[in-house]
């Protein structure tokens, strides 16, 4: 018997052997959460799914209480760089949540890189 017979006897979604990309929220090596990558949807619309809170003040980009650290994967930078970034943060790895879009699998360290 297939894996989508056994799910429809069980009444369970077909399964699907397809991984699909996730977004992780880590603080140091422990990990607070993790949800499933929405594409266009930000950092923080990402960390509220995962049930973990990223501070934010103006949502724009500019203030920078939304920085957090790119550990692995993709978000994309604007150009040019915002005003909540420098090119040393970046290099860090900082990235703003409130404007960053990850893009496929990623892990984020919710401290700043400071
Ligand atoms: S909340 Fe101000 S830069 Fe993200």
């Amino acid at each position: 018997m297939s894996a989508n017979a056994v799910a429809a006897t069980l009444d369970l979604e077909p399964f699907n052997d397809e991984v699909r990309p996730v977004v992780r929220f880590l603080r140091g090596p422990h990990l607070l959460g993790q949800t499933p990558f929405v594409a266009g949807k930000t950092l923080v619309e990402h960390a509220l799914e995962a049930g973990v809170e990223i501070p934010t003040n103006c949502s724009s980009g500019t203030c920078g209480a939304c920085m957090v650290t790119l550990m692995l994967g993709d978000v994309p930078l604007s150009d040019p760089l915002p005003p909540g970034l420098d090119d040393f943060l970046v290099e860090e790895g900082a990235r703003l949540g409130c404007i960053g879009l990850p893009n496929g699998d990623v892990d984020i360290d919710m401290r700043p890189p400071l």
